[in-house]
């Protein structure tokens, strides 16, 4: 049978923890489909401890761990308001991050954070939770059509010097 999935709130002490499962999940998705420098360039900026610990700190940003076996097998950041990337509507949640351990994947834990997502939407009587996925992550976008969301439009997204494009997809609630 398998292990049963928890949901465990980040706390700004576990700032490193997740920083070190958010890069090494990055890199493990992206390096071999991008150029070194620029995952590198991309990587200094945004997996820095002092990133990780200003955006735990932000109360409209919320990191959740699933932990499976004691291991924290993957995460997902949620974002209210403003701290939304963009569309900051009162209204939504952005899912800004979901990820999951490679050995740790098609075990259903994604499915389980994102529906953690959107029942915490339904909860708040949200009207829709919407996210952005390189166009090219077919993995991705396939396990969230599952999932019901569409692509309502899509935005630049700069990793080093290389300008790529987001799908942006939302699933109303
Ligand atoms: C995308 C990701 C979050 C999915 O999580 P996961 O735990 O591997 O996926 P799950 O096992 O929960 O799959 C759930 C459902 O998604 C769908 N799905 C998952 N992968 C799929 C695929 N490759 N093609 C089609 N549907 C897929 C299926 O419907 C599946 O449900 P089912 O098996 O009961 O039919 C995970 O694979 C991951 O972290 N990938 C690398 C990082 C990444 O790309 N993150 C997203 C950035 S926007």
């Amino acid at each position: 049978m398998a292990s049963p999935i928890q949901i465990k709130t980040v706390i700004t002490a576990d700032a490193a923890t997740l920083l070190n499962l958010s890069r090494k999940t990055f890199f493990d998705a992206f390096a071999h489909l991008n150029n070194a420098a620029d995952m590198e360039a991309y990587a200094s900026t945004a997996f820095t401890l002092q990133k990780y610990e200003e955006e735990l700190s932000n109360p409209d940003s919320h990191f959740y761990f699933a932990v499976v076996d004691n291991t924290n097998a993957g995460y997902i950041k949620l974002n209210y308001n403003t701290a939304q990337t963009e569309l900051q509507d009162p209204n939504a949640i952005e899912v800004e991050r979901i990820y999951i351990l490679q050995e740790f994947q098609g075990q259903q834990i994604g499915k389980h954070l994102l529906d953690f997502a959107i029942q915490t939407a339904i909860d708040k009587k949200f009207s829709y939770v919407w996210l952005g996925v390189w166009e090219h992550n077919n993995k991705a976008i396939n396990f969230y059509k599952s999932k019901g969301f569409i692509q309502f439009g899509s935005h630049p997204f700069v990793l080093g010097t290389d300008e790529q494009t987001d799908i942006l997809m939302r699933k109303e609630l």
